[in-house]
């Protein structure tokens, strides 16, 4: 029996091997990240470029379309322009051809352009700071974190196989999965917002009051729109509408990268689903190791709303 073969943008895929990582300067990346990790250090940014960094499986997604629906003041025609892959370029990574690489797609791209990241901050590149670019972090607790991308594991070929939840939860906490610590990630983030010009927003909140979160993004880019716009950005940018809209919810990307039966790209979106997979004894070891971890920080997450 052949397997089906998906065509995607002229290429055909049907066995599509998954990706190994290897680490740059100590974080484990994809190796086509790393295979052409000078380029992505020494992009060049724009002093108006906007960069979205985050830990994977964040709420990127959910920032990525607030911005933009800010920038096109509510227009949802000018949003629904493109797929989030094609809106946004996604610096560090290296698609499958005849995709451009994250590079190359921001070079190819008209100012201002709203830039993606998962790279920790000592690894970004220095022009983004250089330049004074601003930059939006979103930070989401280490337990949703931990849970939404293990299933994103499940289902996206393009990083390595998770295992098993307890297998995955054990590397996760060793900050040896792709993008590296979560720990460090937030942490390094949280440490440079005081010296660059930086945003830093938790997940949790934007759920908890989203209305409020996007007005201190609108603040942040200095976007003074009216309440009608505002409304039609929380609503534009819910969950339930993202879930629905193939331009946020990844679903033009085809099942030999992105296997929306295994798990959908917009899973549940809430905060506090961790507790339906972690066990007692899980949770327990989990909390003691995040309190010698993070037992000098003063970052404190929503667990639960
Ligand atoms: P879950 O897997 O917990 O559902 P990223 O964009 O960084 O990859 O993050 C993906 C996570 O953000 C997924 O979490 C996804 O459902 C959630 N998400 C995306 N858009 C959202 C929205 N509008 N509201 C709430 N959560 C959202």
């Amino acid at each position: 029996m052949s397997a089906t073969v998906y065509d995607f943008q002229g290429l055909k895929l049907d066995n599509f091997e998954r990706l190994k990582l290897r680490p740059v300067e100590g974080i484990p990346l994809i190796e086509t990240t790393a295979d052409t990790w000078d380029q992505v250090k020494t992009f060049q940014a724009k002093s108006d470029d906007l960069l979205i960094a985050t830990y994977p499986r964040a709420g990127t997604t959910w920032m990525q379309e607030i911005v933009d629906m800010i920038n096109n003041k509510g227009n949802i025609e000018k949003c629904i322009r493109g797929p989030m892959h094609d809106r946004f370029p996604f610096i560090e990574i290296v698609p499958l051809p005849p995709s451009p690489s994250g590079v190359k797609h921001a070079e190819q791209m008209q100012s201002p352009r709203i830039i993606k990241t998962h790279l920790p901050f000592q690894l970004i590149p220095k022009s983004f700071l250089e330049e004074k670019c601003k930059i939006i972090y979103v930070a989401r607790n280490a337990k949703d974190n931990a849970v939404s991308y293990y299933h994103f594991h499940q289902m996206n070929r393009g990083l390595p196989e998770p295992g098993t939840w307890e297998e995955f939860l054990k590397k996760f906490q060793e900050g040896t999965l792709c993008w590296g610590s979560w720990y460090a990630h937030v942490q390094g983030w949280w440490d440079a917002k005081d010296h660059h010009n930086i945003l830093y927003i938790f997940y949790e909140d934007i759920k908890e009051s989203p209305r409020r979160e996007i007005q201190r993004v609108m603040q942040f880019l200095n976007a003074d729109l009216p309440d009608n716009i505002l409304e039609k950005i929380y609503q534009h940018t819910s969950f339930e509408f993202m879930k629905k809209n193939p331009m946020t919810n990844y679903s033009t990307i085809p099942p030999p990268i992105f296997d929306h039966t295994i798990s959908a790209f917009m899973r549940k979106g809430i905060v506090g689903g961790w507790k339906d997979s972690f066990s007692p004894s899980q949770n327990e070891a989990f909390d003691k190791d995040y309190m010698r971890k993070m037992a000098k920080s003063y970052l404190m997450f929503k667990w639960e709303l």
